[in-house]
């Protein structure tokens, strides 16, 4: 017997060899299909065939599956928590230097400066004093979603003598105790935001946590702190955010994905949704995504790594 799956996407080699060529035939195009694999493909517009009996996402979110109906036809959607959790921690980490250094405008000044041909070496005392900084040892990250990436968010700005609280709508014990050492309080969302001098955002995009950072939400943050989204965009209201920007109250807002409304401004980075671009988290997250499927499909194990 022979196992077909379908790919959506690029999916890493090394995930694909767990798959054994003799038992399983891959394609990105076949009729048929008893399972699909797929990163960021929109599964919401796209007709599934009947004969998928399981769909693995090779990273953390499920949010472009239609995972209640699949659940209603009894198909299990696996997906990849944690895999791609260092790749993301390392972004998020590069986000807060960014922003906490003016990196970005820093660079576009020497940038302009080169173009227009200005004697650089006479402008550094001006852009010393422009793009002066600040220093994360003793400042406060608040992690809203302590999930896998969540935690190591908050391990790593820990070691970087931040101190660091967090929120979950639903942390687990497991969680919890994996938090212990480094998180030194579990908030509400609202007491996260009012306290914290940088908030990193790691919650899942579901019905509850779409628009989760709003107008009224933004009133509570710190003056001048920096908010990080490298979640979903839908989780924060970007007209929201650029009034907040506009009136102080955020200094930056970094976020990894590309956004038509803030692009132009000059507090905000965005990126085009490279958290998990790395080879290791592409490994990773297709490795853990193929060891479920095979198990799924070969002995009928429902597992979620
Ligand atoms: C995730 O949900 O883990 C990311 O969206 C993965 C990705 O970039 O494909």
């Amino acid at each position: 017997m022979t196992f077909k799956i379908q790919t959506l996407n690029n999916i890493s080699a090394k995930g694909l060899d767990r798959l054994p060529r003799d038992l399983y035939e891959i394609a990105s195009e076949m009729s048929k299909p008893d399972a699909i694999i797929l990163r960021s493909h929109n599964m919401h517009d796209m007709a599934i065939a009947d004969s998928v009996r399981a769909i693995g996402r090779a990273g953390a979110g499920v949010n472009n599956i239609p995972v209640a109906d699949m659940s209603k036809r009894g198909v299990p959607v696996f997906n990849a928590p944690g895999a791609n959790a260092n790749a993301v921690k390392e972004l998020v980490l590069a986000g807060m230097l960014l922003s906490s250094r003016n990196l970005m405008s820093a660079w576009r000044y020497v940038e302009e400066l080169t173009s227009t041909g200005e004697d650089l070496k006479k402008e550094v005392e001006a852009g010393k004093k422009r793009f002066k900084g600040v220093e994360l040892p003793g400042r406060t990250l608040g992690v809203a979603g302590l999930g896998a990436i969540g935690v190591n968010v908050a391990n790593a700005a820990q070691a970087l003598g931040m101190s660091v609280q967090g929120f979950d709508p639903g942390i687990t014990v497991n969680n919890a105790w994996r938090l212990a050492a480094n998180v030194s309080q579990a908030l509400s969302i609202d007491e996260l935001l009012s306290r914290s001098d940088y908030v990193s955002l790691h919650v899942p995009l579901v019905d509850d946590t779409r628009g989760l950072v709003d107008a009224k939400r933004l009133k509570l943050m710190r003056k001048g702190a920096v908010l990080l989204n490298f979640s979903r965009a839908e989780i924060v209201e970007e007209d929201d955010v650029l009034a907040a920007l506009e009136a102080g109250r955020l200094s930056y807002y970094v976020c990894d994905f590309p956004s038509e409304k803030l692009r132009a401004h000059d507090r905000v980075i965005t990126l085009p949704h490279l958290g998990a671009s790395t080879d290791e988290a592409e490994d990773n997250s297709a490795m853990m995504i193929a060891d479920q499927l095979r198990d799924f499909l070969e002995v009928g194990n429902i597992r979620n790594s």
